[in-house]
């Protein structure tokens, strides 16, 4: 059989954890990433991951067999129709179907019509109507910007003047067009957990649920970041409560999408809140998660191009996804001053990776001129460990931390604690 050529849309640490696993596939037989980072050098391509005209001169010129989106830009930006228009294979959602991470509202009306359990909200335009709202409701309350706005138009407001204030500055133009529109809901409370789904249209395949760490500092303290470290699987994590997810929560979302006429394929990504009463779905992502990806793919035991292609033709039901019983961290590794404005150009210096429990993912990072690894973003690295228990794969993880020298860098010590809290591990 004929080699694929596969192409790899994005240029951050999802993306050489796509690179990696997709590079292992018999299948591939020459691999592209479009732009990429240090990590991904030898696959690289000089196209920017939204400029949707080129990616496709790009796969034609190249006769590309499947393109894989990492990042939610171009997928709203409508990057799988104008591939399928000509003919080409593409892995991930239309930009109709993409919208339920590119519009809250829209997001909201699915899962209101789906029944979806989710947080109670209400949708305005108006600022005044917002502002009696929240008054009416009082705190603790959520506020979001409708549209993108790069994973920091969420304000989770303790008290009612936090509440209006964050207001203020959403609907004030803080976020741009995002912000004219808000969502305003209830506040949950519980353990935060995100599921990941292989999805064909019809067929959903769930993959190990993975515990994310939004904010910057310690503790779950400071400000709300991409993400700063990702462990999987959590300990209260049952089969039980995948399968009642997988029944309230991404089946019907897809029914209610191919009903619509915009069946979704592609990663639908639910970001979940497990609460006293059940999980509830905070939002969707049309996507691979980052730094999800990270801790998801290497404990992903099948080869990962047979899965995508299903996803593309329709076939999931009939395609195997087996898991490792592995435990695996991610602790990013970030630029000084990050989430805030930091450095670029530091010099990094990786150590001889010993073992294959161990990965160092890139994201910001770049080759100089004069051919020395720099940083060029605000989350930089990835630092992977696997292992058979959580306690392995951080010990692990934390330990190649230490052998890389990167000045300043900033990462949380406690990746995984509420999985270490827990008796079990
Ligand atoms: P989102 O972009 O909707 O996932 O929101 C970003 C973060 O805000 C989530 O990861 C949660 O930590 C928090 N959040 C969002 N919605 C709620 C809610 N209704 N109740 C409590 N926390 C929330
Ligand atoms: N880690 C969260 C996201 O990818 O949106």
């Amino acid at each position: 059989m004929k080699g694929k050529k596969i192409l790899i849309v994005g240029s951050g640490g999802r993306e050489h954890a796509l690179a990696w696993k997709i590079a292992q596939s018999p299948l591939c037989s020459r691999l592209y990433v479009a732009p990429g980072n240090a990590g991904t050098e030898k696959w690289n391509v000089p196209v920017q991951a939204n400029d949707i005209q080129g990616l496709l001169q790009f796969a034609k010129g190249e006769a590309v067999d499947l393109t894989v989106v990492g990042p939610e830009e171009p997928l709203s930006l409508g990057i799988v129709d104008a591939f399928e228009a000509e003919g080409l294979t593409v892995f991930g959602p239309s930009e109709k179907a993409a919208s339920l991470e590119s519009s809250k509202a829209f997001a909201k009306a699915v899962m209101k019509e789906a029944q979806v359990p989710t947080a109670e909200y209400e949708v305005f335009s108006s600022l005044e109507k917002a502002r009696q709202y929240i008054e009416k409701k009082g705190a603790p309350i959520v506020i979001k910007a409708d549209g993108l706005a790069a994973g920091k138009g969420v304000i989770v407001a303790a008290s009612q003047e936090e509440a209006l204030q964050g207001l203020e500055n959403v609907m004030g133009g803080a976020f741009g067009a995002a912000g004219q529109k808000v969502v305003i809901e209830e506040y949950l409370e519980g353990q935060e957990v995100s599921l990941l789904c292989f999805c064909d249209g019809t067929t959903a395949l769930p993959m190990v649920a993975v515990q994310d760490h939004k904010r910057a500092l310690d503790g779950d303290r400071g400000l709300n970041t991409g993400g700063m470290g990702t462990y999987t699987p959590p300990p209260f994590w049952t089969k039980e409560l995948e399968t009642e997810v997988m029944n309230k929560i991404a089946l019907p979302t897809l029914a209610l999408m191919r009903n619509q006429g915009t069946p979704f394929k592609g990663v639908l990504f639910l970001g979940l809140m497990i609460t006293a009463h059940g999980p509830k779905l905070l939002e969707y992502n049309v996507r691979f998660g980052d730094p999800e990806t990270q801790v998801i793919l290497p404990v992903l035991e099948s080869d990962l191009v047979p899965i995508l292609e299903a996803c593309t033709q329709g076939r999931l039901a009939e395609t195997e996804c087996r898991w490792l019983k592995d435990t695996a961290i991610c602790v990013v590794m970030a630029a000084p001053g990050y989430p805030q404005s930091y450095a670029k150009g530091i010099e990094i210096s990786l150590p001889a990776i010993s073992s294959s429990q161990e990965m160092v993912f890139h994201a910001g990072t770049s080759t100089s001129d004069d051919g020395r690894l720099v940083s060029t973003g605000g989350r930089v690295l990835g630092v992977v460990g696997k292992g058979d228990s959580l306690s392995a794969a951080r010990e692990t993880a934390y330990n190649l931390v230490q052998r890389i020298s990167f000045p300043g860098a900033h990462y949380r010590t406690d990746i995984g604690w509420q999985g270490l809290s827990s008796k079990s591990n």
